[in-house]
């Protein structure tokens, strides 16, 4: 239930408004639910008690493994589904479904109302383990797991184990995205878009897990050798959580000082963005690739994070800067060291955010330092830097064409740019081409119309130096660095 979500995905109690159609997806999923399990219901005591002997320990089993990270406030939850995959393929689908239920009600609920979230949680698991059981059963999974019908009959389970697995997604995708449409008044098929993609890989995953360990359920060392395997596969789940949270934390930290930013200067709104894809761009031609790519993007975005310390009045003003407005802005990389540099996770990215506006020939910000003494991340991004604001559109003069961006890069290469990093971003551009930013950063109505100058020196726009483009001398009065300088 997205507008009711488990108790795991929220750090923090709090009372949250349920709309009422949310509580009519609750008792419609209750109602259905109850129908399924009343209708698989053993009809005999004595077939009840059969089931009871694989019901009972793999409620528990299922319970334990998810009540610690309902109990523990900050710890990574989500479902840990193998065991609910091993009673749909070892237990009648009315006997699977109830081994979903303790867990589903025992755990804890951090939103307000817990009553519902915990029925609605239950109801769900319920009625996707019970299709997954039925499409099992349906499909002679059953027989197929038994010691005489092996190995012959592997082949069999496996295919009615990807089946179960597929509609144990198909049908909690049907329930999320059912409640996301009445909840929030979208479209289905808006709703539903990307649930099964995105879940589906791990659902499978889960799904042989979960055939793994009903087969050694059946073997000769029963249960034992079922937890034995389903103990791996829960730490590396809970582990794979974590990571796949803390990541989305990363992410979440870092788009919050983005827009803190493009808030606060909304003139170059988007400029982070785009300078996080270019320098990603780079990185590839580097022959970067998964964790340093990451940071690599993040130095881009964040690498005017430091603007967050220049008065507002001094980014936003309408007309040309002082000495000492300038020297102010100049300040920015150092603004934004401050900001990052005790953010762990960003690593070499924070030596970007400080040392993005240093030059080849050491005559940049702040420190002057020259040549490979600029740490690469900040060569990469100062390329970038520049690249995206000449290309892109300001209220003074319409966004340069990609070609004569490069051309200009590749004119200050060795004295202002890393010929290297230059070279890679023309190659990435011809492999991959670019869409320039056409349209105002700002509007009249947010930010006053500049002057050409002041534009320039408050953004660090090429300025184009742009002598002849307008006619203005460049920021720190040496053509080439201006034609190409970075946003500040
Ligand atoms: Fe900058």
């Amino acid at each position: 239930m997205t507008a009711l979500p488990t108790a795991s995905e929220t750090p923090t109690a709090a009372t949250e408004h349920v709309p009422r159609a949310a509580y009519g997806c609750v008792a419609a999923a209750v109602l259905c639910a109850a129908a399924v399990c009343l209708a698989s219901a053993p009809d005999a005591a004595g077939a009840a008690a059969a089931v009871l002997p694989t019901l009972l320990p793999l409620a528990a089993l299922h319970t334990l493994c998810e009540i610690p990270s309902h109990r523990r406030p900050g710890r990574p939850g989500g479902g840990f589904f193998p065991v609910l995959f091993a009673a749909a393929f070892l237990l009648p689908p009315g006997a699977a479904a109830a081994v979903a239920l303790p867990a589903a009600l025992l755990g804890r609920v951090e939103q307000r109302p817990a009553g519902p979230r915990r029925v609605w949680r239950a109801a769900r698991l319920v009625l996707a383990a019970w299709a997954a059981a039925q499409a099992f059963t349906l499909l002679g999974g059953g027989p197929a797991l038994r010691e005489e019908a092996l190995p012959e009959g592997l082949v069999k389970a496996l295919s009615a184990a990807g089946a179960a697995a597929l509609v144990f997604c198909l049908a909690l995708a049907a329930l999320d995205g059912g409640m996301r449409a009445a909840v929030e008044r979208m479209p289905v098929r808006t709703a539903w878009c990307g649930l099964l993609s995105a879940a589906l890989p791990s659902y499978t995953v889960h799904g042989l897990g979960g055939l793994l360990a009903a087969l050694l359920w059946n073997g000769p060392y029963g249960p034992v050798a079922a937890v034995c395997v389903l103990t791996p596969l829960y730490v590396s789940s809970r582990h794979f959580a974590a990571s796949h949270r803390e990541r989305a934390a990363h992410h979440a930290a870092v788009r919050a000082l983005v827009q803190a930013v493009d808030i606060k200067d909304p003139y170059t709104r988007g400029h982070g963005d785009r300078v996080g894809q270019a320098s990603v761009l780079i990185g590839r031609e580097l022959g970067w690739d998964g964790q340093r790519l990451e940071l690599l993007r993040f130095a881009g975005v964040l690498h005017d994070v430091g603007k967050l310390g220049v008065p507002t009045r001094v980014l936003r003003k309408d007309g040309p800067l002082t000495e000492a407005e300038r020297r102010t802005i100049e300040l920015h990389p150092e603004f934004g060291h401050e900001v990052v540099r005790g953010i762990g996770f960003l690593g070499e990215a924070r030596s970007a955010v400080l040392h993005h506006h240093e030059r080849m020939d050491g005559s940049g910000y702040p420190y002057g330092l020259a040549g490979r003494q600029i740490p690469v991340f900040a060569r990469v991004v100062a390329v970038a830097d520049a690249f995206d604001a000449m290309t892109s559109t300001r209220t003074y003069r319409r966004a340069r064409p990609a070609a004569e961006a490069v051309a200009e890069l590749e004119r200050c290469a060795g004295t202002q740019f890393d010929p290297r990093m230059v070279r890679a971003l023309a190659r990435a551009l011809r492999r991959h081409g670019w869409q320039p930013e056409t349209t105002p950063e700002t509007t009249p109505e947010t930010t006053p119309e500049t002057t050409p100058e002041a534009a320039a020196a408050a953004h660090g726009e090429p300025d184009s130096a742009a002598p002849g483009e307008d006619g203005r001398p460049g920021v720190d009065g040496n053509v080439s660095s201006a034609s190409a300088s970075g946003t500040r």
